[in-house]
């Protein structure tokens, strides 16, 4: 029997999706279930002065309108630990609690109604009155107020070396701004949570990346026993970061499903989606780089200023990637934060590192102009030999290969250095290179894997999947850990009841999971054995364990294939299911620095009349160590490619500056890549293994595709034009 691990197994999930079995959040068919709609403030600051519910409560079918002034109090007890989805530092949003209006958007009101068109319409009859105060809604006027986040840490500025003085005393420069803008992460699916109380037992259906979570959260806030909520996500249309933490619309709708004593659904309108489920955070940068004439760095200075709200200190890891991502003696990074009137941003897709990327990689760009020296090549002069930012040894670093890799398959070598050299017909043809880093994360998380009297596999575990296949990997991985065919493994994710796991963000989940899954399917094998040398019918029945193996559909001995008893037999005689629970987690002070590395090679044309730009081409190369999973990883490299075009060229979220209403909080007018913008993808992983992070070999693909992918972009138009373009999107009036 050939491993499952490494084969282009299609999702295991897949038929159930396209057949629209597969259920999400708010498809679950509840009877008498009511529907809530939230009311939006029109104003990103202030206080409500008045509210007017007369009409909606009179509005046909509504069962209440909840506001500041009725909706019940929850307790919000505190959690031991603050969990990893929220900042570190602020105080939670919590809706429906007072007068105070922070953002654009914010819930003042929730409209309960036995229809979604009855409370749709009532919504539209609740009348507000605002006391309007001056809010902090432009950037520029803002940046007076940034600060360094109080949390410190990973945020904290750092430095080594002398970087001030080696940057004044370098040969060649580059001193540069950047800006990444506001960013909304868009899922197909829109938030929606539906709650069902059963006396102080609550149910959540929910849309979430991580249940469990949800599950502490909603525990905390109505002061329950974590035990009474259940929490359920088994499918995703996607959250890319969006549905980590829980946000205001969970408590809303548990509250409101207690005060009508029915089951509630709220499914977040696109246009709700804007105001407080998150965002990428419009960041500002500066970038020097000093270097000697023959292309070495000698210093890097980087610094963000990043917005968070009024309430909450959001941070990111920004900066973190510019600390290793070259052999450089003089670094320091600087990250301040600056508080606005927007609801509290969150990750999003590649969180961090893909914004300190953008910058890091155009500038490193334009310093090869400034040297007249190849991009390829400057990267690979300054590969550093080990982590400098915490001075350990890489578990595994193949950023060089994934240059190398990735010029050859893009034909790197045609491309004559002289902005706008390359032509074809009357366009100009830009080619462009960046490079892509994400850290190598690993969480805590179990499962559970159990055979049945039928010979059924069942992997068990809270952890959910949002998309990038993970029902399909670990189907894999504990196939091979049991010593069955794929096929006879069934998969459950996503429900709080089922064994702790950590959240699927941060890349994390596979490389979290995987040790626990195959653990107990090990585990589960080796019960197997000890079956067949025990029991009494069993023709294997007093041999040496030692001597014998699971696999297929047997256990059998190694040395002679025709002694065996099947999977089926053996459960048949125990008369009960075997299973086998195990629990992973990083080891504790760390050894390496564990990293995935890629590179971005782009060709585009940009056309001289009318700046048109049009992708042709992204051939990408990523080292993320051993891939269970070709055709999965694949996708999530194409998906995070076009999240990377739509960070390059199009996706930018406008607020008037200065009413602070978010202008574009539509599809028709916040752009995302659609099929015709997206070029031909030649996205390829390199043969690898990564020891350190776990047993399996293989870090999360997630985040790591989508970075670098705005510089390549830039880098490229530049390469057409001769226009630099350091705020994104690169939007035509940009190049005119
Ligand atoms: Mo990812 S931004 O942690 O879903």
């Amino acid at each position: 029997m050939s491993p499952a691990i490494g084969q282009p197994i299609r999702r295991i999930e897949g038929r159930a999706k396209v057949l629209g079995k597969a259920r999400y959040a708010a498809e679950y068919p509840i009877r008498n279930l009511a529907h809530a709609v939230p009311v939006l403030s029109t104003v990103p600051r202030g206080r409500i002065s008045a509210i007017d519910t007369a009409a909606a409560v009179a509005s046909p079918g509504v069962l209440t309108v909840l506001t500041h002034l009725n909706a019940p109090r929850l307790p919000y007890r505190q959690p031991k630990e603050v969990p990893a989805t929220n900042p570190k530092v602020g105080d939670p949003l919590r809706p429906l609690r007072d007068d105070v209006i922070r953002f654009d958007r914010q819930y003042v009101a929730v409209v309960v109604a036995d229809t979604l068109e009855h409370a749709e319409a009532a919504a539209a009859l609740v009348k507000v009155t605002y006391e309007p105060l001056t809010g902090v809604t432009s950037f520029d006027r803002a940046l007076p107020n940034a600060q360094l986040p109080r949390e410190g840490g990973r945020t904290g500025p750092y430095r080594r070396g002398t970087p001030d003085a080696a940057f004044a005393a370098a040969p060649v420069k580059v001193d540069q701004r950047y800006v990444v803008p506001t960013e909304h992460h868009n899922p197909m699916e829109p938030h929606a949570t539906v709650a069902v109380w059963n006396g102080s037992q609550l149910t959540l259906y929910d849309k979430s990346q991580w249940v469990q979570n949800i599950q502490q959260h909603a525990a905390l806030a109505f002061g329950i026993p974590y035990g009474n909520v259940r929490v359920l996500s088994p499918f995703m249309g996607g959250g890319f970061g969006s549905a980590l933490r829980a946000w205001p619309h969970i408590d809303v709708a548990a509250m409101a499903a207690r005060v009508v004593k029915r089951p509630v659904k709220l499914s977040l309108s696109r246009e709700a989606m804007y105001g407080s489920v998150g965002f990428r955070p419009l960041t500002r940068m500066r970038v020097r780089l000093g270097a000697t004439p023959d292309g070495r760095l000698t210093s890097v200075m980087h610094e963000a200023w990043a917005q968070t709200s009024t309430y909450e200190e959001f941070t990111e890891n920004t900066l973190g990637a510019t600390r290793l991502m070259y052999n450089v003696p003089n670094l320091a990074t600087t990250y301040r934060i600056v508080p606005m009137n927007v609801s509290t941003p969150t990750y999003m897709r590649g969180p961090g590192e893909v914004t300190g990327m953008f910058a890091l990689e155009t500038a490193m760009d334009e310093l090869a102009v400034a040297l007249k020296m190849d991009p390829v090549q400057l990267r690979i002069l300054n590969e550093p030999p080990k982590d400098l930012s915490v001075n350990l040894p890489w578990s595994l670093r193949t950023y060089v290969d994934a240059l190398r890799d990735g010029a050859k398959r893009f034909d790197w070598a045609r491309r004559t250095p002289e902005p706008g050299s390359m032509r074809d017909g009357g366009l100009l043809v830009g080619l462009g290179v960046a490079g892509s880093t994400y850290p190598g994360n690993r969480n805590p998380a179990s499962a559970r894997v159990r055979m049945d009297p039928d010979g059924t596999v069942t992997v068990q575990s809270a952890g959910t999947d949002i998309g990038p296949g993970t029902y399909t990997s670990m189907a894999q991985v504990a196939a091979d850990a049991v010593g069955v065919d794929v096929s006879r493994v069934r998969v459950e994710l996503g429900d709080s009841r089922l064994p702790y796991s950590n959240a699927q963000g941060g890349s994390a989940l596979f490389a979290s999971l995987s040790p626990a899954v195959r653990q107990a399917g090990l585990e589960l094998a080796r019960a197997l054995v000890m079956a067949a040398v025990s029991d009494a019918r069993s023709p294997l029945r007093g041999l040496n364990p030692d001597t014998l193996i699971s696999a297929g559909d047997r256990v059998g001995v190694k040395a002679d294939p025709t002694k065996f008893v099947t999977h089926a037999e053996l459960l048949k005689s125990l008369r009960r299911p075997l299973e086998a629970h195990a629990t992973s987690a990083p080891s504790g002070k760390p050894t390496h620095s564990i990293h995935s590395f890629g590179a971005h090679f782009v060709e585009l044309t940009v056309d001289p009349d009318v700046y048109e730009i049009r992708i042709r081409r992204i051939v990408s190369s990523f080292g993320v160590g051993a891939v269970i999973n070709p055709r999965t990883a694949h996708s999530q490299a194409v998906g995070g490619i076009i999240g990377g075009v739509g960070m390059g060229l199009l996706e930018e979220t406008r607020s008037d500056p200065r009413r602070g209403r978010i202008m574009n909080a539509n599809f028709s007018e916040y752009l995302i890549p659609v099929h015709a913008d997206i070029p031909v993808f030649e996205a390829e992983y390199l043969k690898e293994f990564d020891p350190i992070i776990g047993p399996l070999g293989g870090k999360g693909v997630g985040e790591l595709p989508i970075v670098g992918v705005a510089a390549a972009i830039s880098n490229a138009v530049y390469h057409a034009t001769g226009k630099r373009i350091r705020d994104l999107p690169i939007t035509i009036d940009k190049l005119l």
